[in-house]
């Protein structure tokens, strides 16, 4: 059975119900994402904007640390707006590197390879389509040299704290003593600006956790009336968790290949959590994982931090 059907169907079957976030970002998913970063309430784009257009050489001086050659990979590249800033200054410092961006999306390295060696002159591009820790592990077999893992965008955020130590972990085991890795964390902050983030007052929010729904139906032969199903924003401030629910208006069944889910009045699906941290918990995630903190960035609202690690 194909993967998405089956997450699908499992998901759905367990009590409280649920999906994974991963499968928004389907064309259309993606089109949405676009229109959250363009909301005013949305800040964690901007605030990393900011960092890679305000710290550009000071962040090139820390990733390159001494390494006289190093593969730069970066896991989740999409179009790579951001790191763009970053692989410039590395060009300008005539740095000897090899930009790999890993994506799931096939398009997206293919656009990569083409258009970022025009735009950047002399940079060496080797696109890796695939799951994460599969392509890292290929960047091994392709070479040997330092490599510097960045995840950024808060992606990370997408797990629970507990399964991002985990993904840390299994980072670590692919790199060697001395390799660095920079990800992107969104920090705790005042609630009220967190919850607007996540229930944007033109509703694309909303749209994005329903296009998993209209998802289901064209890709599952499945039937969700997506009007009986309302989106709930959450952020509690004592563990730093923000989730997204939907929650059925009535009492309805749903039948997706073949399979009939019930839903009670008001009963939710637990949608997505985008996880918020302090500096201090992306510090201790980074002893726990092996990794010490080797220096953090930060917007000048301190709302976002781009953290460097070095494997111990
Ligand atoms: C792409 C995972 C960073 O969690 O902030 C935006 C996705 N979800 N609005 C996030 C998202 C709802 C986003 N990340």
């Amino acid at each position: 059975m194909d993967q998405f059907l089956k997450e699908v169907l499992d998901d759905l079957s367990r009590t409280p119900k649920t999906l994974n976030s991963k499968y928004f970002y389907d064309e259309k998913g993606d089109k949405l994402f676009q229109e959250i970063m363009g909301c005013p309430e949305y800040y964690p784009t901007n605030c990393e904007m900011e960092i890679f257009m305000e710290h550009t050489k000071d962040l090139a001086l820390t990733l390159k640390n001494g390494f006289n050659t190093f593969d730069l990979i970066e896991l989740g590249a999409g179009d790579a707006t951001k790191s763009s800033f970053l692989l410039k200054e590395l060009m300008d410092m005539k740095v000897d590197f090899t930009y790999m961006p890993i994506d799931i999306s096939s398009s997206m390295i293919s656009h990569l390879e083409e258009t970022l060696p025009q735009k950047i002159e002399g940079l060496k591009v080797q696109g890796l389509n695939g799951e994460y820790f599969e392509m890292l592990e290929k960047a091994n077999t392709i070479s040997d040299r330092k490599k510097v893992v960045l995840m950024l965008g808060g992606n990370i955020g997408n797990e629970t704290p507990e399964n991002a130590t985990a993904f840390c972990r299994k980072i670590r085991s692919s790199l060697q003593q001395g390799d660095l890795v920079m990800i992107g964390f969104d920090l705790k902050k005042n609630p009220h600006v967190i919850l607007a983030a996540y229930n944007d007052a033109s509703g694309f929010t909303r749209d994005f956790n329903l296009n998993l729904l209209h998802r289901i139906n064209a890709e599952l032969n499945g039937n969700f009336d997506t009007r009986q199903f309302e989106h709930y924003a959450s952020y509690d401030p004592a563990n730093g968790a923000c989730k997204s629910y939907l929650i059925s208006r009535v009492s309805q069944d749903v039948t997706i290949s073949g399979q009939t889910f019930h839903f009670e009045e008001n009963e939710f699906i637990y949608m997505e959590i985008s996880q918020k941290y302090s500096v201090r918990e992306t510090e201790e995630m980074a002893g726990v994982s092996g990794f010490k903190t080797v220096k953090h960035f930060y917007d000048h609202k301190r709302w976002f931090v781009d953290t460097v690690w070095a494997c111990v």
